[in-house]
């Protein structure tokens, strides 16, 4: 069956929507140096593609103000590691901090930014920097959000039917059908946070030649399409087959009963 459908990747559009947003802390636009207020706060959402850089920022503060250091970073689901820096005697403490992978941005010019080279799914979680200074306390939180782009696939089902699956996305992936027609899509959540959507898709009418199932996902957008006239051509092939078997089975029948009237004839010729 499987070769008689095709699958075609029509569009495959790469293009990462948000994807980290900053390249570099130091230009730092969303600071919130209000020295009026004892604290304030910046909060971030940052989506971040699996195995890309993360750039984690604290509040762009000159260096010289700075009197202590606290990133607080808790990947959710899991106990927070706190990490405190005191400028005076530039000593850094750690607490819980077992992941390595979680580093400094830079270990030159002495900036309080963490970076992740690759995000992995269990980065999932908050990120925040305090930073004390003589005028107030400043922070900076990030929300960090991994996005894995699901896998795709369109087969043929039963009963007339076709299926569309977006494995493993997170977040979980929106399926659309064109024709838009009558389908059932379900949702199954995995531990590590990812889901599996799959779209069940079924027609009724014969004039449906092809269909195109559209995968919508943060990390990008895909569409594939299968035919379905070849299906279909089986069918008639089938039904030809039948109807030409009912022609011969009916012509078979007929000079039977020719044959069977032609003998009778014969009999009551030679009984006369
Ligand atoms: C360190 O982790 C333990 C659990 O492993 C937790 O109970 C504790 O509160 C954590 N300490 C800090 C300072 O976050
Ligand atoms: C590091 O911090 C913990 C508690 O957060 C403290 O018990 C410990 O003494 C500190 N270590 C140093 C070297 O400052
Ligand atoms: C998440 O879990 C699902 C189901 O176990 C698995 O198929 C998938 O590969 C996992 N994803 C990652 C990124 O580990
Ligand atoms: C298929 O037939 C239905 C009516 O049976 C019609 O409404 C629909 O527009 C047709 N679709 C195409 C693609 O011709
Ligand atoms: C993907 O499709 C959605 C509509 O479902 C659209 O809003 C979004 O811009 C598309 N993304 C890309 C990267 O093309």
């Amino acid at each position: 069956m499987n070769a008689v459908w095709r699958t075609s990747v029509l569009g495959l559009l790469i293009s990462i929507t948000i994807l980290v947003s900053e390249s570099s802390c130091m230009n730092g636009n969303q600071t919130s140096q209000n020295g009026s207020f004892p604290e304030s706060e910046v909060n971030t959402t940052l989506f971040v593609q699996m195995g890309a850089k993360a750039l984690l920022c604290c509040p762009a503060l000159p260096m010289t103000k700075t009197i202590l250091i606290l990133w607080v970073i808790t990947p959710r689901g899991q106990p927070p590691c706190r990490i405190i820096y005191r400028a005076e005697t530039k000593h850094i403490n750690e607490t819980n901090c077992t992941d390595r992978r979680i580093t400094w941005a830079s270990t030159s010019d002495q900036r309080p930014d963490l970076q992740i080279d690759a995000v992995a799914l269990d980065h999932d979680g908050l990120y925040s920097c305090d930073i004390a200074t003589p005028t107030g306390n400043f922070l900076r939180s990030h929300d960090l959000h991994v996005l894995v782009p699901p896998a795709v696939t369109l087969f043929p089902g039963e009963n007339r039917a076709a299926v569309c699956e977006a494995i493993a996305g997170k977040p979980a992936a929106q399926i659309f059908w064109t024709p838009d027609g009558d389908h059932i899509t379900k949702k199954e959540s995995h531990s590590n946070g990812t889901v599996t959507v799959r779209s069940t898709y079924h027609w009724e009418q014969n004039n449906v030649s092809v269909v195109f199932c559209f995968v919508s996902h943060p990390t990008g957008n895909q569409t594939l399409s299968i035919e379905l006239n070849q299906v279909t051509g089986v069918t008639i092939t089938l039904r030809s087959l039948l109807t030409i078997l009912y022609v011969k089975l009916s012509l078979l029948v007929i000079i039977l009963l020719i044959l069977g009237f032609a003998f009778f004839q014969k009999n009551n010729y030679f009984r006369k």
